[in-house]
């Protein structure tokens, strides 16, 4: 899908952006029709072969309305399969302009890949019709959103196809196309660097884990950044295993390390002033003679031992070693994405990420990212309380608390053991990682949520310096 702007319209396909109250433009005559624009309100009408689509943008006009709008024109341009749009919008600015961008090109993202049959048919060329030229925001909203639709194509893949080895290849062709620097850490290399909690979570798989790491460096005078992302290709619990009703949603359980991919797509694209490490540890997590044992007690790379009382909270283990290694690298802000625990769910419903950080400027980043990029924070306590729950009577530390209370926030509490004094956040993903209904702009399945969000955070904290 092509996005440019223009002064005028062209094409079969007028979709009219309206504020509420707004009167339709006089040219079109419209006796009966009672349009207020209030948001996601449309409206259409045709004649021969050209079709007018009146798109209500309500009184707010916050970004996602705009992302919402574009949204509802290209789901109607595939539903009377027409391949070119013009957007009628003249007040556009760069904000909306790159809100426009972004909701067209989310809702046009398709996962056909395993169908036979296939739909063959895409919207095309967008024409944004404006009296400014908004070709850079435009650029900037296609290059966040094609970020985001290639996470949700690499999350959607199932386990028997996404292994460890299959992401890392993923991380190596994106390398080579995005000029980065990769390194992979098989088995053997991450038993030398005592990386033992990945290769505790991956031993019960056929399929071994892998780490990886990416570098971006825009030169040598910009601060460092780090992101890590979970990468558990299937997690069925391990030996403390899962029960059976909505367990294939977790192949899902790889969103954090597939952001990592996304935000380095769009970090390297938009040519950010920062230097970015991404870490990702990929590991499946499967019952099997070979499987760790509720009880095992192993040391993490920081050389803090861990009571591992269920198998099933896997993620912080995995996490404990990639954000120990990146602490010792000495980033100015670190950030990890992890669908880490169900109790998010119960906590949030599907409309946040759980944020934690003991970081008030970078919370407040975050926070501000996610109000603009709608891929909302919300933040929750890290007090020392919750950490005393995870003290282990024979260890360092447990996996689990034992307590049916505060779920994501001692998982939380779990990590920060980890990073040190590095200045870190925490976000957990788990409610936002699919999507079970359509809606506005994404459809069903892999979201791709928080790669957006993350590379808008690195953009202001690279700003506020
Ligand atoms: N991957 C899950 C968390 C999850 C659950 C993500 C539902 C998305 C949807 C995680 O590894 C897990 O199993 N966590 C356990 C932790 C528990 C054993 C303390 C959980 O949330 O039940
Ligand atoms: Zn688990
Ligand atoms: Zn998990």
């Amino acid at each position: 899908m092509k996005i440019d702007y223009k002064n005028a319209v062209s094409g079969n396909l007028i979709c009219i952006l309206l504020a509420e109250g707004e009167p339709p433009p006089k040219e079109l005559v419209l006796h009966d029709v009672k349009f207020e624009g209030n948001e996601g309100q449309s409206f259409s009408l045709s004649s021969g072969k050209k079709n007018i689509l009146l798109v209500g943008l309500g009184k707010k006009m916050r970004g996602d309305d705009f992302r919402i709008a574009a949204g509802t024109c290209v789901r109607y341009a595939e539903k009377i399969k027409e391949k070119e749009i013009s957007i009628y919008y003249p007040k556009a600015d760069e904000k909306s302009a790159e809100a426009i961008a972004e909701g067209a090109i989310l809702a046009g993202h398709k996962f056909d890949k395993y169908k036979t049959k296939k739909e063959n048919f895409e919207v095309a060329k967008i024409h944004l019709v404006t009296t400014k030229n908004l070709t850079e925001a435009l650029g900037k909203g296609g290059i966040l959103a094609s970020a985001q639709n290639y996470a949700r194509a690499l999350d959607e893949e199932p386990a028997n196809i996404a292994t460890p080895q299959m992401i890392a290849n993923a991380a190596l062709k994106l390398a080579k196309e995005k000029k980065l620097k990769v390194t992979v850490f098989d088995t053997k290399a991450m038993k030398k660097m005592g990386m033992n909690a990945i290769l505790a979570v991956g031993q019960g798989s056929a399929v071994p884990p892998v780490l990886v790491k990416l570098e971006y460096n825009a030169g040598s005078r910009y601060p460092l950044f780090c992101v890590v992302g979970k990468g558990i290709t299937f997690d069925s619990g391990g030996i403390s295993i899962k029960p059976s009703k909505g367990m294939h949603e977790m192949k899902y359980d790889k969103t954090g390390a597939i952001n990592v991919l996304g935000v380095f797509k769009a970090v390297a694209e938009l040519k950010l002033p920062i230097r970015l490490m991404g870490l990702m540890p990929l590991a499946e997590n499967t019952p099997g003679s070979k499987a760790q044992k509720p009880g095992d007690i192993i040391r993490a790379y920081n050389g803090k031992t861990i009571e591992v009382l269920n198998t099933d909270a896997e993620g912080r283990l995995v996490l404990a070693d990639a954000l120990a290694y990146a602490a010792t690298q000495k980033p100015e802000y670190m950030i990890d994405m992890a669908t880490l625990t169900g109790a998010m769910i119960v906590c949030l419903g599907r409309h946040a990420i759980g944020m934690f950080s003991d970081n008030d400027k970078l919370a407040q980043i975050l926070i501000e990212a996610g109000e603009e990029t709608h891929e909302r924070v919300w933040r929750l306590p890290l007090w020392p309380e919750y950490g005393k729950m995870m003290e282990s009577g024979i260890a360092d530390l447990k996996n689990i608390s034992e307590l049916p209370e505060a779920g994501s926030i001692t998982a939380a509490a779990f990590l920060k053991e980890f990073v040190g004094d590095t200045k870190w956040a925490h976000l957990d993903i788990a409610a936002v990682d699919a999507i079970s209904t359509e809606h506005g702009y994404l459809g069903k399945g892999a979201s791709g949520i928080g790669v957006r969000l993350v590379t808008e955070a690195f953009e202001k904290l690279a700003k506020s310096k």
